[in-house]
């Protein structure tokens, strides 16, 4: 068993009421122009920006502080057109069988179909993987739990960090997603795919669907009303 320590919370820091608000309100305003993007330019994007939004992931809470992550970001054109390849053959069995009517429906006004060219385009890709389990260094496998939620915790962190370094992401999911475990050799006894972020700059020419977000009161309640 290893013993609790504790530290004084240094890191914390009181805000004056007007500068909590503008501090909110910014943070909102910053959000709210947060939009997903599947027309990417192939511009670089350096590294160390990738890797400061990993650190910003890797901040999340997770449950038991397991912090049930591993990302794998790729930046190698060779294993990029693999993993589109892959997706692509995904999809394509996807859209044409396995999809349910209801759920092609919920994805037409996305004008989302089985080619994925950004999976290449993009200077990034951040391949997501949940650990189910560790390994403990005498070989015993070690449960980890609330993984799913922490893991969306952490991928909402990286979404937000990509954001405000002023680039672009989509989160995809391609289904399944087995591959992404062969082709980057990630144990699949003890983890799973959750996710593939596409990072990088806007094409010049992007669209995006003209969705609306739900109301405050649509999402959101107070007790007492007012
Ligand atoms: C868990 C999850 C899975 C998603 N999977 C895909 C996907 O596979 N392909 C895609 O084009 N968009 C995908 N999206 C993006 C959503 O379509 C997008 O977030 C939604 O339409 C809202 O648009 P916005 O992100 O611009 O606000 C996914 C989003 C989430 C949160």
């Amino acid at each position: 068993m290893t013993e609790s320590r504790f530290l004084p919370l240094a890191t914390y820091t009181e805000l004056p009421p007007e500068v909590m608000q503008r501090r909110v309100d910014d943070f909102e305003a910053q959000l709210q122009r947060r939009r997903s993007v599947r027309q990417f330019s192939n511009r670089p994007v350096p590294r160390n920006i990738i890797e400061k939004c990993l650190l910003a992931a890797g901040t999340a809470p997770s449950g038991a502080n397991q912090q049930p992550w591993h990302f794998v970001a790729i930046s190698d054109p060779a294993i990029k057109a693999r993993i589109r390849t892959a997706a692509e053959a995904a999809e394509r069995e996807f859209y044409g069988r396995r999809a349910p009517q209801e759920w092609k429906d919920a994805l037409k006004p996305l004008g989302t179909d089985e080619r994925k060219p950004y999976l290449e385009t993009a200077p990034w890709l951040i391949a997501v993987f949940l650990q189910r389990y560790s390994r403990q260094s005498n070989g015993r496998k070690v449960k980890h739990y609330y993984t799913d939620e922490s893991v969306g915790i952490a991928v909402g962190f990286l979404i937000a960090a990509v954001h405000t370094a002023g680039l672009v992401s989509l989160t995809h999911t391609p289904s399944p997603m087995g591959f992404l475990c062969d082709i980057l050799g990630r144990p699949k006894d003890l983890e799973r795919p959750y996710m593939l972020l596409v990072v990088g700059y806007p094409d010049p020419q992007a669209s995006v669907p003209d969705i609306q977000r739900k109301s405050l009161a649509a999402i959101a309640e107070f007790l007492p009303p007012a």
